[in-house]
């Protein structure tokens, strides 16, 4: 008999060594590498199946108009929801929802399966929810606090993946089986054919190897959930990615209340919408309005802060973008960043230093995008440019301004997408003044929305809003008298 084969396996990225390292060459990262005992062979789902060599036999080829590519879709009811997944579940597609433990995920995807048990937008399909981590009451007092109760949702509590393809193994709608699936989480699931321990990658691979083609074959959608450490020890979603059809993070600070829903991969949809939700007592709501939420701590006379008008999407959202500029103590200073990309700030400050002479040696530089949200867009450039110039002359931005504009590594002030949702975003929530790009699209018909646009063709344009002017001088003195004790 042969020998159990071990090998070496990555628990970040599923890149497989014959021996032991320290770094993984794959991804770089440090003391991921472990030792994974294996047979290679998989009985698949108590039937034990050949390798599918094929049959020799040629196979037709189809034409691109021929069969109308129409994938029927399960709203569930939850706008936030279906608007990430790009309009609803689609049936015989698996999804992966990932996350660091606590965030939010079993409570998002037993609301989910509530909502369309419940029939919240129309048909109500028949869902299941199978815990690896939850026992039956558990998964019930949850749903008794997200006042659930009504909702006909399958609860099991179970972790063997040969258990659960006997259970689903029947055609959706047929017994009761159900047509939408919740794993919670793919860590706790194995295959028993497999040595290695629950949550290795070779086990997390398998499970969801197996659960994924069940559901294509049967049809229903399956709605897997994985956890996301931030070392990214546990084998999770980086190595599910490319197996199922849809990837969504669940992300949020622990501090904060508000929670966003955001798809990184979609076959069906879009992958730059997010969904934003609010964590309550009584489970996630949805926050249709985000512009207000994240702006619901900003005060317009806060040195360093400046409003970004972004987009997330075909959604604009309005936040708050902090800095501050202080003397450095190190050698090297400090550039710290969250909610924004490192390598921007670094350019942002170039220009500033390079193209408007203003001087940054020697001092550290802090950004914080408020309300833990994660800015993509090079529209930030502006508003970041702005909350640093504010800090650094210790003004405040004129009051109730928005900013947007991509910044040139010459220092010039470039157009972005979407300039009228922008504005009528802001606009909307009772800003004045934007600071933006010259518009470029002269023909764009429709209103214009109702705010003062002032136009910045350079960035030291911007920055002559913070010279020593009559209205720089009284934004001072009007911060100074606010600042002042009673
Ligand atoms: P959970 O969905 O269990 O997280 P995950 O599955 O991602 O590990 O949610 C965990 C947190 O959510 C927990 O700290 C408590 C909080 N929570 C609420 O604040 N309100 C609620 O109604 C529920 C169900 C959970
Ligand atoms: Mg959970």
């Amino acid at each position: 008999m042969a020998q159990p084969r071990s090998r070496h396996v990555c628990q970040a990225c599923g890149a497989v060594y014959g021996k032991w390292a320290g770094r993984c060459e794959a991804c770089g990262a440090w003391n991921t590498i472990v030792e994974e005992a294996t047979r290679e062979t998989v009985p698949l789902g108590g039937k034990r199946r050949a390798r599918d060599s094929g049959t020799g036999r040629k196979f037709a080829f189809t034409d691109l108009d021929d069969t109308p590519v129409e994938v029927p879709r399960r709203i569930t009811g939850i706008a936030e929801f279906d608007r990430v997944t790009g309009g609803g579940l689609v049936s015989g597609s698996a999804l992966l929802i990932g996350g660091d433990p606590g965030i939010g995920k079993s409570t998002l995807l037993l609301q989910v399966v509530g909502a369309l048990a419940q029939g919240k937008a129309g048909t109500a399909p028949r869902c299941a929810y199978i815990s690896g981590e939850e026992a039956v009451d558990q998964m019930r007092l949850r749903a008794a606090r997200l006042n659930l109760t009504s909702a006909a949702i399958q609860l099991a509590a179970a972790t063997s993946i040969r258990d659960i393809l006997a259970t689903l193994d029947t055609a959706p709608g047929a017994d009761g089986a159900p047509e939408v699936v919740v794993i919670d989480t793919i860590q706790t699931m194995y295959v028993d054919s497999l040595e290695s321990a629950p949550g290795t990658v070779a086990q997390v691979r398998a499970s969801a190897q197996e659960l994924i083609r069940l559901a294509k074959r049967r049809g229903f959608t399956v709605l897997l959930v994985g956890h996301v450490t931030k070392e990214g020890l546990i084998a999770g979603p980086m190595v599910l990615e490319h197996m199922v059809d849809t990837v969504l993070y669940f992300e949020g600070e622990r501090g904060h209340q508000f929670r966003i829903l955001r798809a990184v991969k979609n076959r069906f949809g879009p992958t730059d919408e997010i969904g934003v939700f609010e964590m309550t007592d009584g489970g996630l709501i949805e926050v249709p309005n985000p512009s207000a939420l994240f702006l619901s701590e900003y005060r317009d006379d806060v040195i360093g802060a400046a409003v970004f008008a972004g987009m997330e999407g075909t959604r604009p959202v309005l936040v708050e973008i902090q800095a501050l500029i202080a003397p450095s103590s190190f050698a090297t200073p400090r550039r710290a960043v969250v909610g924004w990309d490192a390598g921007r700030l670094a350019m942002v400050l170039a220009v500033l230093e390079a193209r408007c002479g203003l001087a940054l040696a020697g001092r550290d530089v802090y950004l914080n995008v408020a309300g833990g949200l994660r800015i993509t867009e090079p529209a930030a450039d502006l508003a970041v440019a702005a909350a640093l110039a504010s800090s650094l002359t210790d003004l405040p931005m004129p009051p109730k301004t928005v900013v947007f504009g991509e910044i040139g590594l010459s220092g010039e002030v470039r157009p972005v997408g979407q300039r009228d949702s922008r504005l009528k975003e802001a606009a909307k929530l009772g800003f004045t003044q934007a600071l933006a790009p010259p518009r470029v699209d002269t023909a764009s018909a429709g209103r214009r929305p109702a705010i003062k646009v002032r136009e910045l063709r350079r960035l030291a344009d911007l920055l002559a809003l913070f010279d020593g002017t009559r209205g720089a001088r009284r934004r001072r003195e009007r911060h100074q008298n606010q600042a002042a004790p009673q």
